[in-house]
């Protein structure tokens, strides 16, 4: 088994890189997608979430540790793994490591995904998705055709609760406290590449795939 770890703030396009990578035969895991899918069957896991993921906090270390633990132990031989937002504290980093020890799985790289506060306040804020299909689009850079309404579906799209301003920017902060510090955790092993991310969704779409392949 064979894993890569999408990291970046938020809005830095982690969700949108992953399409691609399905593509070339990745298991896409989102902590985040996990979480929201808990939040919306209504269990006791998602009501804790939500609690935290609406004021831009992390959920417990513990959580999603399980979570992914879960999905190693029952992964097939020579899956592929893109972890999109995990590991996101160094007790989730350490942790993932002995998992992969435990299911003689290796790390294969980090790509970290560079983008400035201000591009990424505005990717966040005017970012808006389908409830049915999950597709995402951004109001000015990646627009839908019609108003606000799904291009496959053609509903109303929705804006997450936790992509207000003052929210993702807590986010970013948040980040930068907590999740940076893994940058110098995985570039002393030497799996860190880094990719400009503030380029357009096409050119940092292929300089991961390249990167990658
Ligand atoms: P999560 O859903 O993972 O949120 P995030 O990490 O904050 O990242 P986002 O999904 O907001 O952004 P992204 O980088 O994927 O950007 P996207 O591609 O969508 O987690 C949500 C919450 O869950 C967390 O805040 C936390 O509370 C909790 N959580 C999750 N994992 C956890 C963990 N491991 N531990 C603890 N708590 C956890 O792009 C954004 C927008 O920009 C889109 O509209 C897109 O169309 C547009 N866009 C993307 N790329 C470009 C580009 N190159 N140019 C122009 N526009 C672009």
């Amino acid at each position: 088994m064979n894993a890569v770890i999408l990291l970046g703030p938020p809005g830095a396009g982690k969700g949108t890189v992953s399409e691609v990578l399905v593509d070339q035969g990745f298991k896409h895991i989102s902590t985040g997608q996990l979480l929201r899918e808990q939040i919306a069957l209504g269990t006791p896991q998602g009501i804790e979430a939500r609690k935290r993921i609406d004021h831009g906090n992390f959920v417990p270390d513990e959580v999603v540790i399980g979570m992914i633990q879960d999905l190693l132990e029952k992964a097939p031989e020579g899956q592929k793994f893109l972890f999109d937002g995990f590991p996101r504290t160094m007790a989730q980093a350490e942790k993932l490591d002995d998992l992969l020890e435990q299911v003689k799985g290796n790390l294969g790289r980090v790509v970290l995904l560079d983008c400035p506060d201000e591009v990424l306040v505005e990717r966040i804020t005017g970012r808006r998705s389908c409830d049915k299909c999950g597709s995402v689009y951004h109001m000015k850079f990646n627009p839908p055709s019609q108003g606000e309404q799904c291009d496959e579906e053609g509903c109303q799209l929705t804006q997450r609760p936790d992509d207000t301003e003052e929210t993702v920017r807590k986010r970013i902060g948040v980040y930068e406290e907590r999740t940076s510090p893994l940058i110098d955790f995985y570039e002393e092993k030497k799996l860190v590449e880094h990719i400009d991310a503030s380029q357009s969704i096409d050119e940092v779409r292929a300089a991961v795939v390249q990167q990658l392949g």
